[in-house]
């Protein structure tokens, strides 16, 4: 599997296709409605107000990674993947001061966020759980390891423990599919998960 920052350098080098830009401006449209106009100055002024509060080092860091790439062939993305590095995730605020450091539409920024699966606008755990929901893992039961999560873990797909420790996300394939039903946690592969197993597995990453 591809590392985020591979993915990351593969767009950027390739460029971004035309379905893909379709897709992106797809999305952009969607946020226009709500989002019509760039961020001000004033808007920003709040925005530092909170993160610079406990978090200024944070937003000094952005604004050198936005300084570092300004002009540059795909900012936009490199940009937010350094920031999302920093952060942890792509948080409004970070996409706002993104959006007036930067000079693109907060609708822009939104839409490559929204489009590229390697960012995430929610905060994720220390470890990321993917639970394989494709066709060979469903067959073999991905939805009970789903459902267990729920009911034991509290933990629905896009959420994240009360504690921080898990994130759940749902993929499509992650390559293993002899060994379905598949979950990784973080970089690990774990094949024919038992739900009746998963706490253990799940105890054993503190
Ligand atoms: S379908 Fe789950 S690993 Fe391929």
């Amino acid at each position: 599997m591809k590392t985020k920052v591979q993915q990351v350098e593969e767009v950027i080098k390739t460029g971004t296709t035309k379905e893909e830009l379709a897709e992106i401006h797809r999305i952009i449209n969607q946020f226009e409605s709500v989002i019509k106009r760039e961020v001000t100055a004033t808007e920003v002024a709040e925005i530092d107000k909170v993160v610079r509060g406990h978090e200024g080092k944070l937003y000094a860091e952005i604004q050198k990674i936005v300084d570092d790439n300004r002009g540059k062939a795909g900012s936009l993305i490199r940009v937010l993947q350094q920031a999302q590095g920093i952060v942890g995730y792509l948080p409004k605020p970070v996409m706002a001061t993104v959006s007036y450091d930067l000079k693109v539409p907060l609708s822009e920024v939104y839409g490559v966020a929204s489009f590229y699966h390697f960012f995430s606008m929610k905060p994720k755990g220390k470890y990321v759980l993917q639970v394989c929901l494709g066709t060979s893992c469903y067959v073999k039961g991905g939805d009970k390891i789903i459902d267990r999560l729920k009911k034991d873990w509290n933990l629905e797909p896009g959420g994240i423990t009360p504690d921080g420790r898990f994130s759940l996300e749902i993929v499509r394939c992650l390559g293993a599919c002899g060994l379905s039903p598949v979950m990784a946690v973080g970089a690990e592969i774990h094949g024919r998960v038992k739900p009746s197993k998963l706490n253990e597995i799940l105890d054993s990453y503190n």
